[in-house]
């Protein structure tokens, strides 16, 4: 059986430690100038049901730098439509490549292709999580910090993939999580449950009170209020969050943090463009870092660390 990373807790908190540090020796060495190629002709799938720039690109580029190569697989190889079954699909496409990223609509699809696959699977995204994100973005704090066990992470927003993620991960490496946002947004008591299964008396809270969320926090993220999928409940969503925005007002009740935002952001809603271009904004970093982390997974996961 092939090791996939479909969710954050695929990984333990050492195994995120060996995956930060993997990146880290990578990215000094590509700061330096070094591509070190790691992965000469391995090739990476990338099969995606959504749009998306960051994860895309991210993965390709990281593939050439690593010495690798890459394909990207949209709608016309027919995957999950009537065509043919994910199982084939999987099996066939498993026997060409080395790994597989894939973006799905739905995270039953992506496990599915998981099971079928004979070569690591990654989620690139679905609507239950987006780990490859979460790991990016506690690298990043890892980095403005330097440490991150003990630190607050408060998600002002929907209680939707990217939390999900950002909260298992925050569970795993000793962090407290702090979900702000209306009433019937929050995490499933499922969901909950489950993270404290994976990390018994992990620190996660839930509350309406965004202002009082942000005080202790190390990081105030935010995500669009309708992700992809949930376009119909735009007008409604936006209603519902209209008092989470993160704006001046609501940083300022947290001068020391950092502001993180998995973009694509939707200026003017959930984020103002004072915030998201201010002085405590680290996205466009946070966005680099997808690169990096991802390389610093792949290399590990596929076994071709140094
Ligand atoms: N943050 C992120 O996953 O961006 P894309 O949807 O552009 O890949
Ligand atoms: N929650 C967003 C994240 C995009 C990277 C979505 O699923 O659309």
């Amino acid at each position: 059986m092939p090791r996939h990373l479909l969710v954050a807790e695929d990984l333990t908190a050492q195994e995120i430690e060996a995956v930060f540090a993997v990146t880290r020796d990578l990215q000094t060495k590509f700061d330096e100038g070094i591509r070190e190629p790691l992965m000469p002709g391995r090739v990476l799938a990338l099969v995606f049901e959504k749009q998306s720039l960051r994860t895309r690109v991210s993965f390709q580029t990281a593939m050439v730098h690593l010495g690798g190569s890459s394909l990207f697989l949209g709608a016309d190889t027919g995957f999950a439509s009537s065509r043919e079954s994910i199982d084939d699909f999987g099996k066939v496409l498993s026997q060409y490549v080395d790994g597989i990223v894939c973006r799905t609509k739905s995270h039953d699809t992506l496990e599915a292709l998981a099971t079928s696959s004979s070569v690591p699977v990654i989620n690139g995204l679905s609507d239950a999580s987006h780990p490859c994100q979460a790991l990016a973005d506690i690298y990043t704090l890892k980095q403005h910090v330097g440490r991150v066990r003990g630190l607050t992470l408060t998600f002002v927003g929907d209680g939707n993939n990217v939390a999900r993620s950002l909260a298992m991960v925050s569970a795993l490496l000793g962090m407290r999580f702090v979900l702000a946002g209306p009433e019937g947004y929050h995490f499933s008591s499922d969901f909950l449950s489950h993270v404290q299964r994976i990390v018994p008396g992990a620190a996660i809270q839930q509350t309406t009170d965004a202002r009082e969320a942000v005080k202790d926090a190390a990081v105030v993220y935010t995500d669009v209020w309708a992700s992809m999928g949930q376009e119909k409940e735009r007008e409604e969503r936006a209603k519902a969050f209209a008092a989470y925005q993160v704006n001046d007002k609501l940083m300022a009740l947290a001068p020391e943090a950092i502001f993180m935002h998995c973009l694509p952001a939707h200026r003017g809603e959930e984020v103002t463009n004072e915030v998201i271009d201010g002085p405590q904004s680290v996205v466009i970093q946070e966005a680099a870092n997808r690169m990096h982390v991802q390389k610093g997974l792949i290399a590990w996961l596929l076994g071709h660390a140094s």
